[in-house]
């Protein structure tokens, strides 16, 4: 099983396939990232206000892989957002996971409100020059917010991270970061809290392939070059979601779960802010 890998425009890679880690806390975090480390994951997602910053850090030493071998992104929170306040919170989440770098620094939230994403992002711009992430990008970006870095700061994001699954394909966004070259990382891959594992479509053509509705949405990831970060802290689910790759969707095939869109935006409520 190879997880394909996708270039950033700064020359890094991050693999296509990584295991989010939100609501775990450290004592979930720990056991979940060891299963997933054994099931071949090479790519895990945390953030500050996950709290479970330690727990992630130690599956990644129980698990006995070399750090060199595995892509860690971790995400600023708002509390650290502002001149300079990047280092202090980038210093403390390398402290919580015990390691020297992340191969990628998120912001987590643009909280345009705040109007602090500019300072932060020229911040992070000097943590890569101080070797404690390997990339910077964005989470929870609108095209908009993404034009002022382009247009102030020196250096474009090389991901946003974004709520996407068949339900919210987010047409626009992924096509305003295909023409920059910023890779679009999908939360929510599977849809949490919505009846999207129990649609027919999925149903029907999870049978085909002898495969979970879950890995169709995963593979449908996959066919439309975005990255996804599944969370599960169950070892079987941690195993399925990435035992996609023995399969592909015909062109029709994507094109019938990418019509599962509502059209309807969710947008951003008080309960998964920060996140
Ligand atoms: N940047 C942001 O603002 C932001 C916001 C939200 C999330 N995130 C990140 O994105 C990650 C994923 O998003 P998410 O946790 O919201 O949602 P998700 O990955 O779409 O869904 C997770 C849910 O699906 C279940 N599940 C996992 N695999 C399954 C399978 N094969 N079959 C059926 N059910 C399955 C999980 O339960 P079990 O654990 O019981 O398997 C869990 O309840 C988070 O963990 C976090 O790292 C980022």
């Amino acid at each position: 099983m190879t997880v394909p890998i996708l270039r950033l425009h700064d020359g890094n890679t991050i693999p296509q396939i990584g295991l989010g880690t939100w609501p775990l806390n450290d004592e979930q975090a720990a056991p979940a990232v060891v299963a997933a480390i054994e099931a071949g994951y090479r790519h895990i997602d945390t953030a500050y206000r996950y709290g479970n910053e330690r727990g992630v850090g130690q599956g990644i030493r129980d698990s006995g892989i070399s750090r060199a071998d595995l892509f860690v992104t971790t995400k600023l929170d708002g509390a650290f957002q502002g001149e300079d306040r990047a280092i202090a919170g980038l210093d403390e989440s390398l402290r919580r996971l015990g390691l020297d770098y992340v191969d990628l620094l998120l912001i987590h939230w643009p909280l345009p409100q705040r109007d602090q994403y500019v300072s932060t992002w020229k911040t992070f711009e000097q943590l890569i020059s101080a070797g404690k992430t390997r990339s910077i990008g964005v989470s929870n970006f609108k095209p908009a917010h993404i034009k002022r870095l382009l247009a102030e700061a020196t250096l474009r994001p090389t991901v946003n991270q974004i709520q996407l699954n068949p339900c919210i394909t987010r047409p626009d966004e992924r096509s305003y970061g295909e023409a920059h070259e910023i890779v679009t990382v999908a939360w929510s891959p599977l849809g949490r809290g919505t009846d999207l594992l129990g649609n027919p479509t999925l149903a029907g053509i999870a049978a085909k392939y002898d495969k979970t509705p879950a890995q169709v949405v995963l593979r449908w990831h996959i066919e439309i070059g975005v990255v996804a970060i599944p969370k599960s802290a169950n070892r079987d689910r941690i195993a399925q979601n990435i035992d996609i790759f023995d399969f592909t969707l015909t062109d029709e095939e994507v094109a019938a779960i990418t019509a599962l869109d509502t059209g309807a935006d969710p947008g951003v409520d008080s309960d998964t802010m920060g996140h």
